[in-house]
């Protein structure tokens, strides 16, 4: 067990380097074993602990995976041979539920646990197995495993019933080797679907309309491996902004792509930051005071879910009060613990009422889901004292080298083991851990 200590009231000052993007590569690693000739080298693969899980979900199934010594990943499908995913890997990752589309267009058969519910709420998965079972699967569920088998899956014409980032890609993986044409309606059309779909068209796939509300996708009958990079970060880039903007700050992003974070940069404008943009670079020149917003979480290009948290945290103590709604997750159960540093935040349903304070002070707070962490870790930047911020593990599964990046910005951030971390039964002696 670790904890991060942050002490707060230092302006981020200085350069960040934006990682690769986290969703876009969970769903390229998955994709990548669909090749059955040569194999994928994938570069900007962020080093976050829902890569390593995915990987290693991989290499249960009997697929090669490993990162080189220029932290290049390999993945070689050609040995894919178990239709079985581990529950306990798959427990830990919804994302994991890709494997089913990858093992049913390979393999033909496919048994992956149902992901269980999180901390943003219940995440069923029910659109990817009516679309499966619409491609020709027989699907059953049985002791919390989806089980499917299909010959060959067939194209299909499907609407998905709400914008889902993880019914579109899981479909596009199936349908990739499906026979036949299979056009999604309705689908996701974030960043992460449309790299996804360049990188399986460079490997042989033939979709079209990634970025709309229609992906057609014609089946082919196998894939070839090739070199890919993963587009940078968008949900990590719109962190550090915040971080950048609660202190007032004045941060430069690298290796970003502004157009992926048109809405959260208007917002923050809006606030009273100014933002100067680069082709792959953004810099952040907080005001000194932040002024309320309004916004609400909608599907891309609209404001993400996935900074709802970030920004929230921005606005406790912003000059005034914001309302912030979010429309996609129930994600609000880390306002407990912003109040824990003196926000004034009331929930009603879907929407965040935030009353902007002074100042916060330092607390210590638990980590309940990722973004949460960094909602946490953004207050804690501002406050006044010391945050003490438990769960850091949950942090590391989608932020590379997260303390390191602040440091590296000024912030007084350090990781320390906790007293969990002592295996007591092994000490021998009253100081021995
Ligand atoms: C992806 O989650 C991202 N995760 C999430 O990021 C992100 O918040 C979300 O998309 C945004 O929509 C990855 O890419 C690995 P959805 P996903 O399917 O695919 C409902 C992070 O912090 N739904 O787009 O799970 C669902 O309950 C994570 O990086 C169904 O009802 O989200 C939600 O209300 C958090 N049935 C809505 O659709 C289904 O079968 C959008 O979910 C599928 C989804």
């Amino acid at each position: 067990m670790a904890r991060l200590i942050i002490e707060g009231g230092r302006p981020l000052q200085g350069t960040v380097n934006i990682s690769g993007a986290k969703n876009s590569a969970l769903a390229i690693i998955v994709a990548a074993a669909l090749a059955t000739e040569g194999e994928c080298v994938l570069e900007n693969v962020p080093r976050v602990g829902d890569v390593g899980t995915i990987c290693l979900i991989l290499r249960s199934l009997g697929v090669e995976v490993w990162f080189d010594k220029e932290g290049l990943l390999h993945v070689n499908g050609r040995t894919l041979s178990r239709y079985q995913a581990p529950y306990h890997l798959v427990r830990k990752m919804r994302a994991s539920f890709y494997t089913a589309g990858l093992l049913l267009a390979r393999l033909g058969r496919a048994e992956v646990p149902l992901p269980g519910g999180c901390a943003i709420g219940s995440r069923p998965v029910d659109y990817h197995i009516r679309g499966f079972s619409q491609m020709g699967a027989e699907v059953t569920i049985e002791h919390g495993f989806m089980k499917a088998a299909c010959e060959r899956l067939k194209g299909t014409h499907f609407y998905i019933n709400r914008s889902s980032v993880g019914t579109t890609v899981n479909l596009m993986i199936a349908a990739s080797l499906s026979e036949g044409v299979t056009v999604l309606e309705n689908a996701a059309k974030e960043p992460e679907v449309v790299d996804l779909a360049i990188f399986l068209n460079g490997m042989g796939a033939k979709i079209r309309g990634a970025g709309t509300d229609v992906i057609r996708i014609e089946g082919v009958p196998s894939l070839r491996g090739i070199e890919y990079s993963i587009i940078p970060d968008r949900i990590e880039a719109g962190t550090f902004m915040c971080a950048a903007a609660i202190t007032g700050g004045d941060v430069t992003l690298k290796n970003v792509v502004p157009e992926h974070l048109r809405a959260p940069i208007l917002k923050l404008e809006e606030a009273g930051v100014t933002i100067e943009k680069g082709a792959t670079e953004l810099r952040v020149i907080a005001s000194d005071r932040l002024l309320p917003i309004e916004v609400e979480t909608t599907p891309y290009p609209g404001f993400p879910t996935d900074l709802q948290q970030p920004f929230v945290a921005c606005m406790t103590v912003a000059d005034g009060t914001s309302v912030i709604r979010e429309t996609i997750f129930d994600r609000f159960r880390y306002v407990d613990e912003l109040r824990r540093m003196g926000a004034d935040i009331k929930t009603e349903r879907e929407t965040a009422i935030i009353r902007g304070v002074p100042k916060l002070t330092g607390a210590p707070v638990e980590i309940t889901d990722l973004r949460a962490g960094a909602a946490l870790a953004i207050a804690a930047l501002a406050a006044e004292g010391t945050t003490e911020l438990y769960g850091i593990e949950i942090l590391d599964r989608g932020y590379e080298g997260f303390e390191d990046k602040l440091r590296a910005l000024g912030a007084a951030a350090k990781r320390e083991e906790t007293i969990e971390g002592i295996d007591i039964f092994a000490a021998e002696s009253p100081l021995q851990a």
